[in-house]
């Protein structure tokens, strides 16, 4: 194509679509030649597939009440809300989301986000400012990372659950704040932080501790409460907790929970709070109902776990070396000898499962920052114990094909 030809008066000049982003040609193929490519699989839903790979671990997102919630919400207030928080973003609809998010996990007030990624973000760069030391642990999600990079405090990141390290650093300190941070129940191995233990270094050394509960919300504690009000964190003033609606809640968005003050504040100081279009009106509605069959269901949280339970237990007994679940997640790591095989091994091992009947997720480097890729098995309150015996099966198969 040259200049004349695309009518945007650069005659004469050469619109080779490489020059200036020949580069991005070259990083995709050495991706693919490393094993690393990712792709955007389109859902089917006649795959006859049982799905392990989402996150909607309590079945919620086509819960027909759910489902409802959303369609009256769009059919009130639009299919969008119109404008940031600050402005039209706010409807009634985010106000009853917050005060539920508030009363379920017993903060004292909650800030909703349009993603978990953006909740976040917001926390983070409004409660770390320049002057504040931050700890994050090395397995902290995507979002914290992003983050913590975004802060103007001083990032330290530490090995992953390691207490004694968070102490070490905190009594480093040489920054007037410091903000630690961890996930409650982590997204890769689905293992539990020890929340206890951080909240008594935090209140020793004067710190505010930042837990994600994004894959506790809902499976994680008495009745899905999560891990923090597991262990009666939820209102301390150290305290602030982010999750995201978009996993066992069958919505889409985020929240911040901590006092009144983090509220006010982050509603003053948190840019993708202020910058960002507020979330749909029928995702905190479908959020909303979600909360409230938790609340009429509780025994749903147990049910989920046990499932979890089963599988690892099921995997462990085909061979596999599996995590120990402290919520809906199950992961299967793929040792090899080094990260490339690692990473095929997983990508051949998912495939043989869809083939039987099984969706699961492949997590592969940077995901995993040990290098080792991992089967990340989700589960839900609708597996029975048949079909969990059967994935055992297909497992062992898997296993012995690797070992052949
Ligand atoms: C631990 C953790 N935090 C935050 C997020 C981001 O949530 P969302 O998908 O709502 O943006 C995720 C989701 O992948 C997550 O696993």
């Amino acid at each position: 194509v040259t200049g004349s030809e695309t009518g945007l008066g650069l005659a004469g000049v050469d619109c080779d679509a490489g020059v200036g982003l020949a580069w991005v040609d070259q990083v995709v193929a050495e991706r693919a030649a490393a094993g690393l490519r990712r792709s955007t699989p389109a859902r089917v839903g006649s795959e006859g597939c049982i799905d392990l790979a989402g996150n909607d671990y309590l079945a919620l997102s086509r819960h027909p009440s759910v489902v409802e919630a959303a369609r009256s919400a769009t059919t009130l207030w639009g299919a969008g809300a119109t404008g940031s928080r600050l402005v039209t973003g706010t409807t009634a609809e985010h106000e009853l989301l917050e005060s539920a998010l508030a009363a379920f996990t017993g903060a004292p007030a909650a800030t909703v986000f349009s993603s978990g990624y953006l909740a976040n973000l917001g926390a983070i760069t409004a409660l770390a400012p320049a002057d504040t030391l931050i700890i994050s642990d090395a397995q902290n999600h995507a979002s914290i990372v992003d983050a913590c990079r975004l802060a103007r405090g001083r990032v330290v990141v530490v090995d992953h659950l390691d207490v004694g390290a968070v102490e070490r650093v905190l009594r480093e300190r040489v920054e007037t704040r410091a903000l630690v941070v961890t996930e409650s129940v982590f997204s890769v191995d689905g293992e539990a932080a020890d929340l206890v233990a951080l909240q008594r270094l935090c209140l020793a050394h004067d710190a505010a501790l930042m837990v994600d509960e994004a894959h506790a919300i809902g499976v994680a504690g008495p009745g899905g409460v999560g891990l923090a009000a597991a262990h009666s964190l939820a209102a301390a003033p150290n305290v602030v907790l982010t999750l995201t609606l978009s996993k066992s809640l069958g919505a889409q968005g985020g929240a911040v929970l901590g006092s009144a003050a983090v509220r006010q504040h982050l509603v003053n100081t948190a840019r993708p709070f202020i910058f960002d279009t507020g979330l749909a009106p029928a995702s905190a509605a479908a959020a909303r109902r979600a909360l409230e069959i938790l609340v009429a269901e509780p025994n749903l949280a147990d049910q989920v776990r046990d499932r979890a339970r089963r599988i690892a237990g099921v995997a462990r007994a085909s061979g596999w070396a599996a995590s120990e679940p402290s919520g809906a997640v199950v992961s299967l790591r793929c040792d090899a000898a080094d990260p490339k095989s690692s990473a095929d091994l997983a990508v051949a091992a998912a495939e043989f499962l869809r083939t039987n009947g099984f969706r699961v997720a492949v997590f592969r480097p940077p995901s995993v920052p040990d290098g080792v890729s991992r089967l990340r098995l989700a589960a839900n309150s609708s597996l029975s114990d048949e079909t969990i015996d059967h994935l055992g099966l297909v497992l062992s198969t898997v296993k012995e094909a690797a070992r052949g």
